[in-house]
């Protein structure tokens, strides 16, 4: 298994995310490519996590079986070969996406980033810290870093095409998609992240927060697209290491991250692009989180 840090197929290309490279196929669907690219406070490392890509679309694979008959979603196929079959143009190209490459349903895309928490952790405990309110509703007092809500909260944010992502008040997510979507994507949040956060915490992964995403088909059917409850879209937490009242290690990246905080203490990096560059020690151990995340949510081995 080869890593990769960019794909070049003979598809058009419509574009290149932190960590995906999107392709059409005709004009109904697309291919989603996921590299082995790793981002830390928001900069992307020059490094690869060999097999962080088939991780991510395999674990997304693995949950949108699971979801079958609870929500609709984009997904066609994750499978190499079926994918060849569906898209000929790719059949000199079988080990650039093995694994790695999901073909789905194209949409268009709701501008909004469905974020739902069930810990208080982030960016919501900063604003909590501060003035006891998520997304500027308020919250019960007294509640402590990472704490359990009860109910999960949704909280949505903006699609930023650069920068940060910003939380909205879900009186503008109703301005901007309308009241019937709003209620609907809210439903369909739930009702995934309920799912998830279950079976996860059944395998001793906490998924602590989530961001879901969600389109339209050509028939108008409100769909789940994008990736899915992954290390990249979530917060996992070890639930044999859980301690409210103080911030959780990242199951997947605390490596990268623990090495990157010791690189800015030590006046070699200041926060910016570009990163420092990664010793081999760090690369393999947040690949072997990866490893690790896949095998605990899916109860079995990634087999490639
Ligand atoms: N079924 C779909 N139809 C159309 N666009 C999609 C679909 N699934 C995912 N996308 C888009 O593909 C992109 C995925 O690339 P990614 O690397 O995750 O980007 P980002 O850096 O914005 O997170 C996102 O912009 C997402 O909205
Ligand atoms: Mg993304």
């Amino acid at each position: 298994m080869t890593t990769m840090l960019a794909s070049d197929l003979p598809l058009p290309g419509i574009g290149r995310g932190k960590v995906r490279d999107i392709y059409a196929v005709g004009d109904d669907r697309v291919l989603l490519v996921t590299t082995d690219r790793i981002s830390a406070f928001d900069v992307v490392m020059a490094e690869t996590i060999p097999m962080k890509g088939a991780v991510l679309t395999q674990m997304s694979a693995f949950w949108f079986n699971e979801l079958e008959g609870v929500v609709p979603h984009h997904m066609i196929s994750a499978d190499a070969d079926e994918i060849i079959g569906a898209v000929p143009a790719l059949k000199n190209h079988r080990a650039d996406i093995r694994g790695r490459a999901m073909l789905c349903r194209r949409t268009t895309v709701f501008p909004i980033e469905c974020v739902i928490r069930g810990y208080l952790s982030g960016s919501a405990w900063k604003e909590y810290a501060a003035t006891a309110t998520l997304a500027r509703e308020k919250l019960p007092t007294g509640l402590v870093e990472s704490a359990k809500l009860e109910p999960a909260i949704f909280s949505p944010a903006t699609k930023a095409e650069t920068g940060h992502d910003e939380n909205i008040t879900i009186a503008r997510m109703r301005e901007v998609v309308g009241d019937e979507v709003a209620y609907t994507l809210e439903n369909m949040t739930r009702a995934i992240y309920t799912l998830g956060e279950t079976l996860a915490r059944d395998q001793g992964i906490i998924i602590a927060d989530t961001k879901f995403e969600f389109g339209r088909d050509r028939d108008g059917r409100i769909i789940l697209i994008d990736e899915v409850m992954t290390p990249d879209s979530s917060r996992f937490w070890a639930v044999d290491a859980y301690k409210p009242g103080q911030p959780q290690p990242s199951f997947d990246k605390q490596p990268l991250r623990d090495h990157l905080d010791a690189e800015r203490r030590a006046g070699r990096w200041n926060g910016d692009a570009p990163p420092p560059p990664l010793p081999a020690s760090v690369v393999d151990a947040t690949s072997k989180r990866y490893l690790e995340a896949f095998r605990r949510i899916t109860g079995a081995d990634l087999k490639m």
